[in-house]
């Protein structure tokens, strides 16, 4: 299977190409790119593999290649690996109209998407993800950043990529259990507006772990065109549509927070364990029907995601969990813009949430 996805952006419009084996046909689409000049690939040591695959493919059609492999891991997206980043880059000579390559997951694609928005004011960049989370998510959009002392990508700017290419055959080297935490960004657009794609997810989401490369292909391409919609909807997160993609996110990130941002807990583990509260909590409002709320957690039993704090293997109180709420970005006049659902594929906005009311339904909730 191939597809063709557009992020329509006006002059920055871009594609996503999804095919497996895309690796090894990268220089179909790059050599335009390219122009002669020597392409950086930024990448980490898990992905070396895959790398040296990019770099031999691209050096037969005669491509020349410099290869920048950072430590994995999240403390990689930091202000010392950013300005490291950038040396290496001067040192290499990138030019304004070079295009940078970030081969890996969500933590390559932010931080070498943050120093191509900064490098000499703006260089270009192209994705090729290498975990389920980023190939449906991160690196669609452009949303780019690094951490800080005081939170999670607080530092960035959105800087889209020139292409994202989509090999969704490097996914089956992955960790089974970053492919099921990828995964619950895959449901999340089914529980945003999509309910047909959710009952579908509710069927081959097991296949879909299991590596089934037709149930693979399809999700990935299905997610992507719902991103890439949402996007050209508003980029910049500021009517409220690209706002439905943190469905889950608020929640979970007070998990992740509290589990330390550590493996006890990986983001997309932290975003399966927060849809499922952000449903639980639409339903305990009286505003989702409890069936729904019960079959999200249902699905993530099925699948191996956690649905809900016990499961997320946390048993902080309520106003621990609120205390780092506090701290969300998203935060706005003293009030939290939270993702709640009327139902399966009908998420919405709500900034009429109390805290307290968050805290107790917190604390009621099976530890
Ligand atoms: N990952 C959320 C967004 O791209 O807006």
């Amino acid at each position: 299977m191939s597809a063709t996805i557009t992020v329509a952006l006006g002059d920055r419009s871009y594609p996503i190409l999804i095919e497996a084996g895309l690796l090894a046909r990268a220089a179909d689409h790059l050599a335009p790119l390219a122009r002669g000049r020597t392409m950086a690939i930024v990448t980490d040591r898990n992905v070396l593999p895959h790398c040296q695959a990019l770099r031999a493919a691209l050096g037969v059609a005669g491509i020349r290649t410099e290869a920048i492999v950072l430590e994995p891991g999240e403390k990689t997206k930091s202000w010392d690996q950013l300005a490291a980043l950038c040396d290496r880059l001067l040192d290499l000579g990138v030019e304004r109209g070079d295009h940078v390559i970030a081969l890996g997951g969500g933590v390559i694609g932010d931080l070498v998407g943050f120093a191509c928005a900064i490098l000499k004011r703006g260089c270009r960049f192209v994705q090729i993800p290498t975990t389920l989370l980023a190939q449906v998510d991160s690196s669609v959009g452009g949303k780019t950043a690094i951490n800080t002392r005081a939170g999670k990508n607080l530092i960035g700017a959105f800087h889209q990529p020139a292409m994202v290419l989509i090999d969704p055959s490097v996914l089956d080297t992955l960790p089974v259990r970053e492919v099921r935490a990828g995964y619950a960004e895959v449901v999340k657009y089914g529980l945003i507006d999509d309910p047909a794609f959710f009952a579908w997810c509710e069927t081959h989401g097991t296949d879909l772990i299991a590596g089934n490369p037709a149930a693979r292909d399809h999700a990935i391409a299905h997610a992507v065109a719902a991103k890439a919609r949402i996007v050209a909807a508003d980029e910049h997160e500021t009517n409220g549509t690209r706002a439905l993609l943190n469905l889950g996110h608020t929640f979970g990130h007070a998990l992740e927070a509290v589990a330390g941002f550590s493996q006890a807990l990986i983001h997309g583990e932290g975003v399966a364990a927060g849809c499922a509260l952000a449903f639980a909590f639409s339903a305990a409002q009286g505003i989702c029907p409890r069936a729904d709320s019960e079959r999200v957690a249902a699905h993530w039993r099925d699948v191996g995601l956690p649905d809900g704090l016990a499961a997320a293997g946390i048993a902080a109180t309520g106003a621990t969990l609120v205390e780092h709420m506090r701290h969300d970005k998203k935060m706005a006049a003293g009030t939290l813009p939270f993702l709640l659902a009327h139902g399966i594929g009908k998420t919405y906005l709500d900034k009429t949430v109390d805290l307290d009311v968050v805290e107790a339904f917190l604390d009621a909730q099976p530890r």
